[in-house]
């Protein structure tokens, strides 16, 4: 079955329909969803939806451009949640984003390597979101991500870089842009890295792909982000759906359950 290695179903985009959309995700294949943490402020709903819904787990984290939110207190409480939520499975998403710069580099840095150094002491693999930052990223990594888990969530740098993920045993994500015609680069990516260390992630509400694309993105969608990826590998997508959830639930940790 499908498994969504990135989804914000917190966001309030859901608020009008979330019940009945994840009502429906079992019987449109798919199988498993690991919820995103961006604020704070979405920890306390993020640990509610995963106590409603067995297929839905979360993690834990902050998003670059909302690092201001963290202070030692709230720091601590990330920890507790990780090592009392049995169903918080992975340190997400954190890096650095250039690209809105809402934070200082200095300040973004910091606590991107305060959070990879909290995943490593508690054991969790982590999410990493970069965007136009892949130098200090892939530097910080290097230094501080050695012999960690992780997913390069909405992996958006060139072919050479992702190969010296895979070769750090890390793990790109592929979502919605795989199926943009203008996405040369991506597509390069993806006919480059073997299926074994692609996952399938929506990053919904954003992100949906052809035909849907510009629309409120949804895990229903990711066999459209299968069907690119099967196209370009020359597979059918029924082996992307199988690969790439073995691979996440390795990943996360997660044992099938019925
Ligand atoms: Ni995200």
């Amino acid at each position: 079955m499908i498994f969504d290695t990135h989804a914000h179903y917190d966001d309030i985009q859901f608020d009008p329909d979330r019940e009945e959309l994840l009502a429906q995700m079992r019987a449109e294949g798919v199988g498993t969803i690991v919820n995103a943490s961006a604020t704070v402020a979405s920890w306390e709903k993020i640990r509610e939806l995963t106590r409603r819904y067995p297929f839905l787990y979360g993690m834990i984290g902050v998003h670059p451009d909302e690092v201001g939110d963290l202070d030692e207190e709230t720091f601590s409480r990330m920890e507790r949640l990780l090592l009392e939520e049995e169903k918080i499975v992975a340190v997400g998403e954190i890096g650095l984003d250039y690209y809105w710069d809402k934070e200082s580099h200095v300040i973004q840095k910091q606590w991107f390597i305060r959070q990879l150094e909290l995943a490593k002491r508690t054991n969790y693999p982590v999410n990493i979101h970069s965007r136009e930052a892949a130098a200090d990223t892939m530097d910080i990594l290097r230094k501080y991500g050695r012999g960690m888990k992780a997913i390069i969530h909405c992996y958006s740098y060139s072919r050479e870089m992702a190969e010296e993920y895979v070769r750090m045993g890390y793990l790109i994500g592929v979502g919605g842009v795989a199926t943009f015609k203008n996405a040369r680069k991506l597509k390069e990516v993806i006919q480059a890295v073997p299926l074994s260390h692609i996952v399938l992630e929506t990053d919904c509400p954003y992100l949906a792909p052809e035909p849907y694309r510009g629309k409120r993105n949804s895990s229903l969608y990711l066999s459209y982000v299968a069907q690119a990826i099967a196209e370009l590998k020359g597979i059918s997508p029924e082996e992307v759906i199988k690969v790439t959830e073995e691979n996440a639930m390795a990943f996360y940790a997660i044992r099938r359950r019925g």
